[in-house]
């Protein structure tokens, strides 16, 4: 159930969505009881109103994840079904109330590992902390050997398969949402692969994207997304208002390139966040340029900046290169902004104006020192 949503090209007022992405939620009939694992999206409601008017009776909702993009219907559904039993973890249960403004004590709490009976079908759930907010939780449902893992293994992909049976494209999907998305928890998301090791599972049904009839694939994906090294890969995000940064970001470009350094260049002020992003998994390092405005960064590499520190990538080296005008500490200001980068930080570069023949000479030297540190990466 649920509803794909083809025209949606923002989330957050944030992420890009260049293919759409969908609200998936899942009815499971038991011999005795009805449940609903998640809802959509508000813009959404009537399309899953409507898929209820097949189901006279609904007795359990689960929610997964509080996030609105699932729960925004919750309202809608519990005045349609004023029996229903909601049921999410302890720790959703006040942002329940705060978020969606159905009083706690309207709902049952789910410790992790406990079980709800359906009569024959039966739904253990799984707490799985900050896939995407802290009080996320799975839902396995034992006798068909499914995983239910709302954001986690997601992908915004708006498609009319069902299955991801382009796998190509969904792994693609999937590697820019675990980017945008999951990257920043990516060492609680190592202990949750633990835990789910432990499960049997036959499928895996996510609440954005297709589902996964061959759970490996993706769980494969994530493991080495989140435990594989960085590879020989710099990240190059850059502005340039007169052209001074634009030859140095050039320069740099041709000599990693030469010393056998790959490097994706972004140009902020046009640059897809979601590609940006992507590439943050697998860099090594990440080379800011950016021309000096009043003392400062251009705000377009503040916001590259910030947005590097919030999603933890792997990086583990970092630069900062540009020109100023006549005076600025944007090299010192732009490392500030991503303190929370783990990186070893190499000498900045920056040029008075014009680039002239010491400053390229200073970016040869920076290209060797990336080089020799990328040694041995893949
Ligand atoms: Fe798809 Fe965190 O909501």
């Amino acid at each position: 159930m649920g509803a794909i949503d083809w025209d949606r090209r923002l989330f957050d007022e944030l992420i890009p969505l260049p293919d759409g992405t969908s609200y998936n939620a899942y009815l499971v009939r038991g011999s005795e009881r009805t449940a609903l694992i998640d809802s959509a999206d508000p813009a959404k409601s009537e399309e899953i109103l409507a898929q209820l008017d097949a189901v006279e009776r609904l007795d359990v909702l689960v929610i997964q994840h509080v996030e609105q993009d699932h729960s925004g219907t919750l309202p809608a559904i519990v005045a349609r079904y004023p029996d229903v039993r909601v049921v999410a973890s302890p720790k959703a249960a006040p942002m329940i109330a705060h978020h969606l403004g159905l009083p706690e004590d309207r709902i049952t709490t789910a410790e992790d590992g406990e079980t709800l009976s359906l009569g024959d079908r039966t739904l253990e759930f799984v707490h799985a902390p900050w896939v995407h907010w802290p009080e996320t939780m799975l839902t396995y449902l034992r006798e068909e050997k499914i995983l239910f893992t709302c954001d986690l293994f997601g992908s915004h992909l708006a498609t009319s398969d069902l299955i991801a049976i382009d796998r190509p494209r969904v792994y693609e999907s999937a590697k820019r949402y675990f980017a945008e998305i999951m990257m920043p928890f990516s060492s609680l998301i190592k202990g949750h692969l633990e835990k789910l090791a432990a499960y049997d599972v036959a499928m895996i049904c996510p609440s954005h994207g297709p589902i996964y009839d061959d759970p490996d694939f993706i769980i494969d994906a994530y493991r080495h997304w989140v435990l594989d090294p960085p590879k020989n890969l710099v990240v190059l995000p850059y502005t340039s208002m007169h052209g001074s940064t634009r030859q140095m970001v050039d320069h740099l470009i041709e000599r990693l390139a030469e010393r056998g350094v790959r490097v994706e260049p972004f140009n902020m002020t046009v640059t897809d966040l979601g590609e940006y992003a992507v590439r943050l998994v697998d860099a090594a390092t990440v080379v800011f340029a950016t021309p000096t405005v009043l003392v400062g960064p251009h705000p377009n590499i503040v916001f590259a900046a910030y947005l590097t520190g919030a999603l933890r990538p792997k990086l583990k080296h970092g630069a900062v290169i540009g020109s100023f005008g006549w005076a600025g500490k944007a090299a010192e200001q732009t490392q500030a902004l991503c303190a929370s980068l783990k990186v070893e930080w190499l000498d900045p570069v920056f040029t008075q104006g014009l680039p002239r023949r010491e400053t390229f000479e200073a970016l040869d030297a920076l290209a060797d020192e990336i080089a020799a540190r990328h040694e041995g990466l893949t």
